[in-house]
């Protein structure tokens, strides 16, 4: 019972769209717009920096307070991999947006943070500098969970560790599918692209 309560508190959490609510402020309905993703990029091409800043930071937030709280009552192991994960199934299949949402990069980035700080912050830097060179957020988002995945091996961490931080990727790359299939065709929208909003 207790377990279940940790899981479905943390999908609770992981369901808060940010995006959503922030882009509502503005009149913007943010799945309608743009890539149509509730994620801090659409917002930024959509709204600008400043509303696309609080949208990344909230989705960082809500993973990394998701692990935070699960630690801070003793979850540990298999269960807060679990814990982190439901809080990217939130974001990703939001009981709040008939379970559609977003692709979970920055929650998976805030979960990783109070999983393991050395792996994320090992991980931060690469999947910007693959942004920045590419001009793809897209393509830095699935360059940072191939980094986690392989950091997680080779620095030796626990399975249950290892295990999660691949799901969190194999899951970025699932909810990339469209980025995918558009950086293949050379139609992916660039970082700093704009995106008009009509009405
Ligand atoms: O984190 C999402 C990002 O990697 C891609 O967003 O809006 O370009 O599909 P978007």
């Amino acid at each position: 019972m207790e377990v279940f309560l940790v899981l479905l508190l943390s999908y609770l959490f992981g369901s808060i769209p940010a995006g959503v609510l922030v882009a509502r402020t503005y009149g913007v309905d943010i799945q309608k717009v743009g890539s149509g993703n509730i994620g801090a990029t659409n917002v930024l091409r959509t709204l600008g920096p400043g509303p696309a800043l609080v949208v990344a930071f909230f989705d960082v937030f809500k993973g990394g307070l998701a692990v935070l709280i699960a630690r801070a009552v003793g979850v540990e192991g298999w269960l807060l991999g679990g814990v982190a994960l439901a809080a990217v199934l939130g974001h990703n299949y939001s009981l709040f947006l008939g379970f559609r949402g977003g692709k979970g990069v920055a929650t998976s980035f805030g979960t990783l943070l109070f999983l393991d700080p050395v792996l994320a912050l090992w991980t931060f830097p690469i999947g910007v500098s693959v942004m920045l060179i590419t001009r793809y957020v897209s393509a830095g988002s699935m360059a940072g969970g191939v980094t986690a995945s392989v950091l997680a091996l080779a620095l030796g961490r626990p399975f249950w560790e290892v295990v999660t931080v691949f799901l969190m990727a194999a899951l970025i790359f699932w909810t990339h599918r469209e980025n995918l299939k558009r950086l293949q065709e050379g139609t992916e929208r660039r970082l700093g692209e704009k995106v008009e909003v009509k009405g």
